[in-house]
């Protein structure tokens, strides 16, 4: 494994423990009713959704700011892809524990919607694998930009969707709709841009 492949696999390894301990201390002091499951559901979406949006816009805003800030943020991009997908392995867990202990998520949730997460779990695995350079390399240059450019707008869509739905219907999560209305809006516009003036 490459020394990059053993830093990502560290990063790994002290985010998972980190969310453990969180959830054990968080378990033994509000319980494991299912109101208490849930609030480590959404609570760690919202971290999820927000490592997922700066990993996701970071290029299109450096695009746009070009300077050291940006330009040092995205390069961190890679670890921000993983972290993400550390504390949406927690949001899947947690999912798991309430529908094995506590109410059946599963079998309640549509059929759209089972399908639409899967598959973004398919996606995020995906992209997490080929972060790691010994496995990126397997793959074309071009395979790789479709799998993170399609993976990674299925699963904005499903946030951007989940917080619509909150600003929609109980009027709460603002600043994470906004966020993702941005990461469109930045990313589309980067786009356009290069299109009309490079
Ligand atoms: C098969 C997969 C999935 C199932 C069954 C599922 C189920 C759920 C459930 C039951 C909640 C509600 C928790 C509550 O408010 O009590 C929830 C919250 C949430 N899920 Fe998932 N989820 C899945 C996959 C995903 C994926 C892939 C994403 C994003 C890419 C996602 C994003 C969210 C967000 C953002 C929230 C928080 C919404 C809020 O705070 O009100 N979920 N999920």
């Amino acid at each position: 494994m490459t020394k990059q492949g053993k830093t990502y696999l560290k990063l790994i390894a002290v985010l998972s423990l980190c969310l453990i301990f969180i959830a054990v201390v968080f378990t033994f002091i509000y319980g494991t009713e299912e109101e208490d499951f849930r609030v480590l559901i959404r609570e760690s979406a919202k971290i999820a959704a927000i490592l997922f949006a700066i990993s996701f816009c970071i290029s299109s805003v450096h695009y746009f700011v070009d300077s050291n800030c940006t330009k040092r943020i995205r390069s961190f991009r890679p670890h921000l892809g993983l972290s993400f997908m550390v504390f949406h392995t927690f949001h899947l867990c947690s999912l798991i524990y309430l529908q094995m202990h506590l109410h059946p998520v599963f079998d309640l949730a549509k059929g759209v919607s089972l399908f639409a997460g899967s598959v973004a779990y398919i996606f995020m695995y995906l992209m997490a694998l080929t972060t790691f350079p010994s496995f990126k390399k397997k793959l074309s240059i071009n395979t790789w930009k479709y799998l993170h450019l399609i993976g990674g707008y299925w699963i904005w869509f499903i946030f951007f969707n989940s917080y619509f739905k909150n600003v929609m219907n109980k009027e709460r999560y603002y600043f994470l709709f906004g966020l993702f209305s941005f990461v469109l809006v930045i990313r589309v516009g980067k786009t356009l841009h290069m299109r009309i003036f490079a």
